[in-house]
């Protein structure tokens, strides 16, 4: 059994990754619905927590049945970050996740993510100082380096684990890579391969089948896997994943009815969680995936898009499934 700290996560877990407006409380329970394990809300504002914005609270909120859950957050200052983990402490999650590897150019300028990987002894302070900040167990969510020539994530693993993190996701990529390229899996296992490093290691970075994640496992020895775009309106690749790797067969792909179930509910939960029209807005982006390789879905998808209210999109959803 893999844990993290005290809380068990199962044999092999499986990971919604973190993403901004897209892991948010309605997305993440679906995810857990077709087998995802753990689950991180999207990234949190250091700040923000601390000013007890708003948007903040919202992030942070989550239901009983998405545990084990974790709460992330960002920063570049090591009080604000003390003082964001105590009070994200207070709605209970089963760990806390800190983001340094958050490439955008806003945060990064800010010192935040990513930038962490420009200065390692600082990220280990920042480590160290939420660890004693909490009662609850810490993790990392970090890439390889910050660019070809600093790919240290080796020995940031070890100096990690040595300040007290329970696990650490990594994203197979260097800061200046982005999402180009292909994720370098070969880095991750050298990771996992060290033997210093005792806590778990979650690998990361373009998994989107069944084959792939039990190649990445049997090849690299992950513990977990974290499965980030391809869960983006495909729910269902973690019940892909897991039929797979316990079966070897493949599971039945969605039905175009199951696909407007699922779509009908996310909307629904969405409009509950943040308001019709926020709502309706973010979820413009997930129609192509929900809808992949359904033929002539072109002009459904402007109707969907352009969709006034969620009146009209339910008459679209059901013309869409008879
Ligand atoms: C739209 C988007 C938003 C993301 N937001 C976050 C975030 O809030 N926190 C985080 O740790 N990673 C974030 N990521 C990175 C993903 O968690 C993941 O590491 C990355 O997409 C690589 O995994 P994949 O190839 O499975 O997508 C984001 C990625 C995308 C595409």
């Amino acid at each position: 059994m893999i844990k993290i700290g005290n809380v068990e996560v199962g044999t092999f877990p499986l990971f919604l990754a973190p993403m901004e407006d897209i892991t948010d409380s309605p997305f993440r329970s679906i995810c857990k619905n077709f087998g995802a394990d753990v689950l991180i809300s999207e990234f949190i504002a250091a700040e923000g927590l601390i000013r007890d914005s708003w948007k903040s609270k919202m992030k942070m909120q989550f239901g009983e049945e998405e545990r084990p859950i974790g709460i992330q957050i960002f920063g570049s200052d090591v009080e604000s970050m003390k003082k964001a983990a105590v009070n994200a402490e207070t709605v209970r999650p089963d760990f806390l996740d800190l983001n340094f590897g958050c490439p955008v150019r806003k945060i990064v300028m800010k010192g935040g993510g990513a930038a962490l990987l420009q200065d390692i002894p600082k990220m280990i302070r920042m480590a160290d100082a939420v660890v004693r900040s909490t009662t609850l167990p810490v993790t990392v969510k970090t890439r390889l380096g910050w660019d070809e020539a600093h790919q240290e994530i080796v020995e940031i693993s070890e100096r990690l684990q040595d300040v007290g993190i329970k696990a650490i996701g990594i994203h197979g990529r260097t800061r200046m890579q982005l999402y180009g390229g292909k994720a370098n899996w070969a880095l991750i296992g050298e990771v996992k391969n060290n033997p210093r490093l005792k806590i778990p290691v979650w690998g990361n970075g373009d998994v989107d089948s069944g084959q792939k994640a039990e190649e990445m496992k049997n090849q690299f020895g992950v513990d977990g896997i974290m499965i980030g775009r391809a869960a983006m309106g495909n729910p269902w690749i973690f019940r892909e994943i897991k039929t797979w790797m316990e079966q070897h067969v493949f599971a039945e792909p969605p039905s175009l009815k199951e696909r407007v179930e699922i779509v009908r509910k996310h909307i629904q939960s969405a409009i509950v969680y943040k308001g019709e029209h926020t709502a309706l807005l973010e979820l413009r982006r997930m129609y192509s995936g929900y809808f992949r390789n359904i033929s002539d879905f072109k002009k459904t998808r402007m109707r969907l898009v352009t969709a006034p209210d969620f009146e009209e999109i339910d008459k679209i959803l059901g013309e869409l499934s008879h």
